[in-house]
This record gives C-alpha cells, sequence and structure tokens, in this order.
C-alpha cells in the first residue's frame, strides 16, 4: 500500500513522534510506502508532497513543531488559502493521481471535520487526535495536552516565588478558547488558588472574597489561573481583565502574564512522545486492517479507534463534576 500523511491546524510538541510512529511501523512492519504531503490539506490540493524515507524518519522523537508543515486551509469551506471552485473534487483527483490508498491525518478539532467530510465521500480516511487543548471528542487524552500542561505548571511554580516575595496577586492566562483542561490541570498541579475555565461562568465577588479570606489566614498572596477564553467584558483578555478586577474588589496588588505560545513550542514530555508512538503505531494497523473512517483514540490506558462521524462537529469540555473541580472545591481551590 502507499499511504499519504499530513499534518494539519495548529501545531504542538509530539506531531513528529506521531509522523514517526506511522511511518516508521508503515515500512518496517506492514511494508508500506509513505508519501509526506505538505502543509496540511493545502498540499492535497497543490499536490506538494515528497516520499517518506527512513532517512527522513531520524531525528523526530524529541522535535518540536512539524516537519510536513501545517495550514488552517479547510478545503469543505469558501475562502481559504488556495483558490478553487470545488476542492473536494481536486483533492480527491490528487490523491488519484499521487496513488495513494488511504490519507492519515493528525489534526485537532477542524482536521476532524475535513477528515469526516472526505471520508463521508468515500475516500480512505484514518485520523489521529492532536491539540494542547485536549478538547478532542472520543479520546481521553491527545498528545500535546501533557507538553502543554507541564510548561504551564512550570510557569505557575515559579509565579508563586515572586507573588509570595511582593505580596501580590499573580493572574496567569493559558491556552484554550473553548475548553479549560489546560487551565484546570496546570492550575490543579501548580497550586492555583482561583483557576478559571470558560466552561464554569464565574462572580468576580466570590473571587475577591476567596484572596481576601487568604489574606486574612496569614497568605498575603494568591495564585489565579485563567483560560483564554473565559468571558469577559469590553473584550479585554482574559488575564488583563481579571487582573483589573481583582485589585480593584481586594485593593491588593495585581499582576497578570499571558503564557502564549510558549504553550505550543519544543520537545514533547516522555508521556507524549509515547502516546505518540502508540497512536501513530495503531494508525498504521488501521490501515494496514482497511478499517478507514475512524479516529485514533485512548480509552482509558488503552489505544482504540472511533468513528470519525461520531468525533466531527462535538467538543470534550470540563464539566463541575470532573474529580480535578470537585476535589479542587474541597480543597478551597475557586473555580469562579
Ligand atoms: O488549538 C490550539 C490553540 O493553541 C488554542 O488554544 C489557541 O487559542 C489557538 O490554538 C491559537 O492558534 P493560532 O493562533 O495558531 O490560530
Amino acid at each position: 500500500m502507499r499511504i499519504g500523511i499530513l499534518t494539519s491546524g495548529g501545531d504542538c510538541p509530539g506531531i513528529n513522534a506521531t509522523i514517526r510512529g506511522v511511518c516508521k511501523s508503515a515500512i518496517n512492519h506492514y511494508g508500506m510506502e509513505v508519501v509526506g504531503i505538505r502543509s496540511g490539506f493545502q498540499g492535497l490540493l497543490t499536490g506538494e508532497a515528497e516520499p517518506l524515507t527512513e532517512k527522513e524518519l531520524s531525528g523526530l522523537l524529541n522535535l518540536g513543531g512539524t516537519i510536513l508543515g501545517t495550514s488552517r486551509e479547510k478545503p469543505f469551506k469558501k475562502g481559504g488559502i488556495v483558490a478553487d471552485s470545488n476542492k473536494p473534487a481536486l483533492m480527491e483527483r490528487n490523491i488519484q493521481q499521487m496513488g495513494l490508498d488511504c490519507v492519515v491525518c493528525i489534526g485537532g478539532n477542524g482536521t476532524q471535520k475535513t477528515a469526516a467530510k472526505m471520508a463521508a465521500m468515500g475516500l480512505n480516511i484514518v485520523s489521529v487526535p492532536k491539540t494542547i487543548d485536549n478538547d478532542i471528542w472520543g479520546t481521553d487524552f491527545s498528545f500535546g495536552f501533557d507538553s502543554a500542561v507541564n510548561i504551564a505548571t512550570d510557569a505557575i511554580d515559579r509565579l508563586h516565588s515572586t507573588a509570595s516575595a511582593h505580596k501580590r496577586v499573580m493572574v496567569i492566562e493559558v491556552m484554550g478558547h473553548k475548553a479549560g483542561w489546560i487551565a484546570l490541570y496546570s492550575g490543579m498541579a501548580g497550586g492555583g488558588d482561583v483557576i478559571l475555565v470558560p466552561e464554569i461562568p464565574y462572580d468576580i465577588h466570590r473571587i475577591g472574597d476567596t484572596i481576601l479570606q487568604r489574606l486574612k489566614k496569614g497568605k498575603p498572596y494568591s495564585i489565579v489561573v485563567v483560560a483564554e477564553g473565559i468571558q469577559t467584558l469590553d473584550g479585554k483578555r482574559a488575564a488583563e481583565y481579571i487582573a483589573q478586577e481583582i485589585e480593584y474588589e481586594t485593593g491588593i496588588e495585581t499582576r497578570e502574564t499571558v503564557l502564549g505560545y510558549i504553550q505550543r513550542g519544543g520537545s514533547p514530555t516522555p508521556f507524549d512522545r509515547n502516546l505518540a508512538t502508540r497512536m501513530g503505531g495503531h494508525a498504521a494497523e488501521l490501515v494496514a486492517s482497511g478499517q478507514f473512517g475512524r479516529m485514533v483514540a485512548l480509552k482509558g490506558n488503552d489505544i482504540t479507534s472511533v468513528p470519525l462521524a461520531d468525533v466531527a462537529g462535538k467538543l470534550k469540555l470540563v464539566t463541575e463534576q470532573h474529580d480535578l473541580v470537585v476535589q479542587g472545591r474541597r480543597m478551597g481551590v475557586c473555580f469562579g
């Protein structure tokens, strides 16, 4: 078999480890040929692709970014980077011309949606979930999340000492537009006193009270972890708005930090490298056994797969019943 592989959407640590996992098992174990498609779905539209051999697959395990490049081209939507009136048909023609028996798509929610539509057209598609946001439905975790949580937790750890030295409130904004998984996991791992996620509405007076109560108990500093996607008034960035409101409510000097793209760059953690390797291997197995139209998934400790049609258009969100929220509340963490 000859398979194509592409990476689409925002990058994250572990993509290259996944490419390595898919391609090495496809080549070594299943005797397949592999073609790397450049810049996500854009490469399927322009035909930009080259064969991947053992040589190109070296040194990928700990490498951040993606050797194939990525884009946010959405071939089923109007507009986009490539101009063509019928992009789905163009992709189908290019897949045929490249002689591909299947395309493995590595990406986030947008990619899963596109992959599901391609599968519905009758194309042979297998996908792998990738996002630091951990919000893809159907998998317990996606690779990239653990790396982002590690980076965010390290940043929170560092804020503790400076917050304590100056008796300040420190607000840190982490990624997550719709889902607050990074805020929840890094906030709890970093001992945040207030954790705000887009899924749980907050009351600024309650946040102020939490911080003042801490002061009364002899704790003159507080750490506030906010997801970028929480609601703010007057269109301000999450951290800026919350810091300003906390200072107003409590009178305590408050500073903000926006962590930004640092969360997406660099080397994956060992957990993510192994998750990416296992998921990549499973993608190759799905291709070899002709199980198309499926997304690789982690359920508990097992790697399995779910139908792409079930994944598309859904989001996996934080709930108030999540055990980290329940346990955090029991310990006095304010979730808003
Ligand atoms: O999907 C991952 C993510 O990192 C979000 O948390 C973030 O808001 C978004 O990508 C930003 O990505 P870009 O600026 O590349 O569109």
